[in-house]
């Protein structure tokens, strides 16, 4: 019986142990390879920020505000008042402000990956801590700088096989057009309150907007014949709308409109979207953002129009795994080498040593065991050889090498064996 352990990681924050880290590599190997194609460059920012940034920045009646920040005062006196970020978008806004980007460049191209934290119920694919890749497009008000973010994310789904996701956009207008959409969404979810879920019906007064995107049968049903943001929209918000729509499809990016999204951010102004996986579940938004032309200006800089998104890396991960696309290829070893007895593992030290030296992924065993359990693990490894060596072999100075996959085996010498190996594994 496995003892309960003392201590457990808190809840909803996980490790990631070798098996998994690898998927993780890829991804983020992914993300570098595609961000360089778009010339964006990476920020790292800090970990926490003041609880003011984020309460400003993403809006008090936001659940990520309101419910869902891991927020404590610090040491200091009078005590500072410091939140986990749970997203990165309010502290990319931060340090361009603090830095005076915009001095030095007309637009930044910004990239980053990282921990966020939101204090939500975990499932599948939802984290207490998760981890964000972001982009932050600072400095343009145009439909082209929306389409270049949107295409940079379609392509890194490109990039890791993920292929069952769909693309949503929609505009949620300037904040004029926003409030007379506002009004006439909370007059239409009024009439019908009793029939909303108690949560939406709570969402009336806070945040009507987010009652459109409940899940809740009751609410689908009640909200069915909601008034639609997009008729609010004025002529320049409209042109805006269309034209990112055009050059979404001139770019070759399939999208489909959703006249009800309406992401969990306070921040956004006219174009927003999510990339929606199919293999997901509930928490099904592998990655969503837009444009947000107010928030520089917001928290204290020269207002300044932006636009960006986020991806979730854990659910990307798990897309990953449902695509079936993650064939192990950088996962497995080259070679497993197996000694048979103590003369055998000499060799073997020695061997792996050099064959190591020569960049082969090389494992051995370290805890003396049977030929039978050293091909166990060969494979269990997914070693691509298994090289074989006991008494006879040593007097014949030559090997038995078996690849795994055919179980096909062949005899070779030991001074041929990084030639033999070379064409093998090229
Ligand atoms: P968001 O939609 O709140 O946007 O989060 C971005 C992505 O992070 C989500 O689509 C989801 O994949 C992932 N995510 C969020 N919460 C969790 C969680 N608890 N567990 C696992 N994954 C999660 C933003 O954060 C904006 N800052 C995006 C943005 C950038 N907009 C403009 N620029």
């Amino acid at each position: 019986m496995a003892r309960e352990p003392r201590y457990r990681s808190l809840k909803g924050f996980r490790d990631l142990l070798p098996e998994q880290t690898g998927r993780w590599h890829r991804v983020e190997e992914a993300i570098r390879r595609v961000t360089g194609r778009y010339g964006f460059g990476e920020i790292r920012l800090p970990i926490a920020e003041s609880t003011e940034l984020f309460a400003r920045g993403i809006g008090e009646a936001t659940d990520v505000v309101g419910k869902e920040m891991y927020t404590f005062e610090d040491r200091s006196d009078p005590p500072v008042s410091i939140t986990l970020r749970p997203e990165l978008t309010a502290g990319a806004a931060r340090a361009w402000i603090e830095h005076d980007v915009g001095k030095n460049e007309p637009l930044s191209r910004w990239y980053y990956l990282g921990p966020a934290f939101r204090y939500e119920q975990p499932q599948a694919g939802r984290y207490r801590q998760f981890t964000t890749f972001g982009v932050e497009l600072i400095g343009s008000d145009r439909p082209e700088a929306d389409v270049e973010v949107i295409a940079l994310g379609n392509d890194l789904l490109g990039e890791l096989g993920i292929e069952r996701y769909r693309l949503e956009i929609n505009s949620l207008g300037m904040p004029a057009e926003r409030l007379r959409f506002r009004e006439a969404l909370v007059a239409f979810l009024e009439e019908r309150r009793e029939a909303l879920s108690e949560e939406s019906r709570r969402r009336i007064v806070s945040n009507p907007l987010r009652v459109l995107d409940s899940k809740e049968e009751a609410d689908l049903e009640a909200t069915a014949g909601a008034p639609e943001i997009l008729s609010f929209l004025e002529e320049e918000s409209r042109a805006h709308f269309e034209r990112v729509a055009t050059l979404l499809a001139d770019a070759g990016v399939p999208f489909t409109v959703n006249p009800r999204l309406v992401r969990g951010l306070d921040y956004y102004t006219r174009t927003v979207f999510e990339f929606v996986g199919e293999d997901l579940g509930a928490q099904s938004a592998l990655g969503g953002g837009g444009r947000y032309d107010g928030l520089i200006g917001e928290v204290g800089g020269k207002p300044t129009p932006a636009t960006g998104f986020g991806f979730g890396v854990d659910r990307l991960v798990i897309a990953l795994e449902a695509a079936a696309a993650a064939e192990e290829s950088g996962e497995g070893v080259d070679l497993y080498l197996v000694g048979l007895d103590d003369e055998a593992r000499r060799w073997v030290v020695r061997t792996a040593a050099r064959l190591r030296g020569e960049g082969y992924r090389v494992l051995t065993d370290l805890q003396g065991r049977s030929m039978k359990a050293q091909m166990r693990e060969a494979n269990r490894r997914n070693a691509r050889y298994a090289v074989i060596v006991g008494g006879n072999e040593l007097a014949e100075q030559t090997a038995q090498v078996r690849e795994m996959a055919s179980s096909e085996q062949s005899s070779v010498p030991f001074a041929d064996l990084s030639t033999w190996l070379r064409s093998g594994l090229s």
